[in-house]
């Protein structure tokens, strides 16, 4: 879908973003555009940046360099940002002494928002009741509902969350993913992070992975999942290619002397390596298991950068966690 394709849908865009606190590079050069209509998974391992990021898309803190901006514009420059972008970003307080229901009161007048807004959203994430309890004794789910509450009460046509999957249950994600599904087929455009590509890899279109503050991956979520294929091992990897391409299925050799063949027949495979006259060691499904190229991606990115935990800037950064995280 693209940006101009829904009347409401609103873009976010994302230029060679940079934050540096002091010499520690915490966002480096970032570009990407989130979509209307789709959900992208902003994803990374803890300390990639994602909070950092998000923060800068909301005019909570200033890029270094670069820019990040939400239909087109800085967040401080929408006319009626309550409206445009809802928001909720990791480890949000409420006040313990006030029931969820009026924190979202004050949020509503503050908008203009009538109080009978504050009771559809709360009946929406499904906490119409609990609502009425003192927020100081809610659970972590309850608080990520409540803050997707707060983050809705405008009816905003950009939805960003930090680590909304934090806290929930397994029913709990397997609601959020409706609730989220519902929302972007409305049309709204929703920045989704986290740092488990498993609690959104059934949820997100897109993704958008970093790792150190830079880019590793980004793309639709079914190319870069890949399409199933499977694994043959063999005595003439060379010659079983040729049998298989004469088949009409193309393959191409693995990095472990194994050949991956773009089918999921195995039967196939086999009846094509039998007619060759070749043995076959070994014929197996080849999962496109994502969450291994998370893996690999993220820790190939960490190698990359240098010679591991014992660098100066990450001790930077860890005391500088510490302050932000308080
Ligand atoms: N205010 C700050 N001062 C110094 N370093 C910071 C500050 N905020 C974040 N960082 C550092 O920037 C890096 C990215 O942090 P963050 O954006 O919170 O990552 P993520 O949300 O992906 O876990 C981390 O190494 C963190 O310690
Ligand atoms: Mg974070």
């Amino acid at each position: 879908m693209t940006a101009t394709s829904t009347t409401t849908g609103a873009r976010i865009e994302v230029r060679d973003l940079t934050k540096t606190f002091g010499s520690f590079t915490a966002v480096d050069q970032l570009s990407f555009q989130v979509e209307p209509g789709r959900i992208t998974g902003f994803l990374g391992p803890n300390g990639a940046g994602k909070t950092t990021s998000l923060r800068m898309l909301l005019g909570l803190i200033h890029p270094t360099s670069g820019s990040a901006t939400i239909d087109g514009q800085n967040y401080h420059d929408l006319d009626h940002p309550q409206s445009v972008v809802g928001s909720a970003l990791e480890a949000t307080n409420f006040h313990p002494g006030r029931t969820g229901r009026d924190h979202l009161r004050v949020l509503a007048a503050a908008g203009g928002l009538p109080d009978s807004r504050v009771d559809e959203l709360l009946e929406l994430t499904g906490i119409p009741a609990a609502a009425r309890k003192r927020a100081g004794e809610y659970s972590m789910g309850m608080r990520q509902r409540l803050g997707l509450a707060a983050a809705l009460l405008g009816d905003p046509r950009v939805l960003i969350l930090d680590e909304p999957s934090n806290g929930l249950d397994p029913e709990g994600i397997r609601w959020l993913r409706g609730f989220l599904r519902h929302l972007s087929s409305e049309g709204k455009t929703i920045l989704v992070s986290s740092h488990l590509l498993q609690e959104v890899e059934a949820t997100v279109d897109d993704v958008v992975i970093i790792a150190n503050g830079r880019m590793v991956r980004s793309g639709a979520m079914s190319e870069l999942r890949g399409a199933p294929s499977t694994i043959v091992r063999t005595s003439d990897v060379q010659q079983l290619a040729g049998a298989l391409r004469v088949a009409d299925v193309m393959s191409s050799p693995g990095t472990d002397g194994e050949l991956i063949v773009e089918t999921t027949d195995k039967r196939l495979v086999g009846d094509v390596a039998l007619r060759a006259g070749l043995p076959v060691w070994e014929l197996r499904d080849r999962k496109a298991d994502l969450e291994a190229l998370f893996f690999e991606l993220t820790e190939g990115t960490n190698r990359n950068l240098g010679d591991g935990s014992s660098s100066p800037h990450e001790a930077d950064a860890i005391s500088g966690q510490e302050g932000a995280n308080l």
